[in-house]
């Protein structure tokens, strides 16, 4: 349902509510903790102290990630107005860092709209709130929402004018190649001709750069990861013990993926939504993949989901790329 009255959501101009239910949470998680390789799904990383955690490990001197993102954003702006043209309607997937997409809306033409969509509906109201007080002329609307999860975009009143997809922080490097792939494929979905994805990517790099990006010293890499467990005791009463696991991150050179564990470090009997389990010491839970591309294989990804690679931009000092992709007719 999509509220429009502007006085009961602030200045947004529309908020839909597709808030996944809770039950999604315990499937996944009893699904995840059944399976012979222990797993639970990063995005259940994101509640309020795991954003707040999040924002830590963006700040941390290893994880060059988001402020090397940011700078090549600060880069390309001039290039990016030009592209996109005036009036376009900015579509933001997993609406993050508000830094981001404030250089973006501060460098195009006077864009028409900003819809910002999260999995966390009070996260993605306030943070498209902020936006719609400081940018008056701009539509703001903001929808909860999980975007692995398909979404019928010609629900919401978005005016017309080209449509720019903005989905940066390399977050598709969360996905295995073919989850990569339907993403893609779902976002493309959303494109008409004319129209355009601009996506951050993370490039390869030595494997020691990249270790240490995924468990930075001061420990928020590793904070991130016990939040998870901690959720989990909270909302699907749990009794995982965090301090019987060590956080483990390794660079995986054949998947070219960073793999992130919780390991424990003795054997463990543990309940979660009254189900019994067991772990035993040094088995694993796997929490996250952080895959990295090369511009190339990430373009050849591209093009399978029917999406045509127009620029693409490379950082200075580490590297990581952003892409400006359109419609390629098939697909
Ligand atoms: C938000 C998925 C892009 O993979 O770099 C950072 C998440 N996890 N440190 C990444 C993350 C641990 C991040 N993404």
């Amino acid at each position: 349902m999509t509220d429009a009255s502007p006085q009961s959501e602030g200045d947004l101009a529309f908020f839909e509510d597709l808030q996944p239910p809770a039950s999604d949470f315990r499937a996944d998680v009893l699904a995840g903790l059944s399976r012979p390789q222990k797993a639970l799904s990063p995005k259940y990383f994101y509640d309020k102290t795991g954003s707040e955690i999040f924002d830590r490990i963006t700040q941390a001197p290893e994880y060059y990630v988001s402020r090397t993102e940011i700078a090549l954003l600060d880069r390309i702006g001039p290039e990016l107005r030009d592209l996109a043209g005036p009036a376009a309607v900015v579509l933001e997937p997993g609406a993050g860092s508000s830094v981001k997409i404030r250089k973006l809306i501060d460098a195009l033409d006077r864009p028409a709209a900003f819809v910002g969509m999260d999995i966390s509906g009070d996260h993605v109201k306030a943070a498209c709130r902020d936006i719609a007080s400081d940018h008056p002329d701009l539509l703001v609307g903001a929808v909860c929402h999980d975007f692995t999860q398909g979404i019928d975009l010609s629900a919401l009143p978005l005016p017309d004018g080209r449509r720019v997809v903005f989905f940066p922080g390399s977050t598709i490097g969360n996905f295995e190649l073919d989850g990569a792939l339907a993403l893609l494929q779902t976002l493309r979905g959303w494109l008409r001709d004319g129209d355009a994805l601009l996506i951050g990517v993370d490039l390869r790099k030595d494997g020691a750069t990249l270790e240490a990006a995924y468990d930075d010293a001061g420990r928020a890499t590793a904070d991130f990861n016990y939040n998870l467990l901690k959720r989990i005791n909270v909302e699907l009463d749990g009794t995982l013990d965090p301090s019987g696991f060590d956080y483990r991150a390794f660079w995986n050179p054949y998947r070219s993926r960073v793999e992130m564990y919780l390991q424990a470090s003795r054997d463990m009997a543990f309940s979660v939504a009254g189900q019994d389990f067991m772990i035993r010491k040094d088995e694993t839970i796997h929490t996250e993949n952080s895959h990295k591309f090369t511009v190339d294989t990430f373009q050849d990804l591209a093009r399978k989901a029917g999406l045509a690679p127009r620029t693409q931009w490379v950082s200075d000092g580490e590297p990581f790329s952003i892409h400006w992709l359109e419609v390629s007719g098939e697909a």
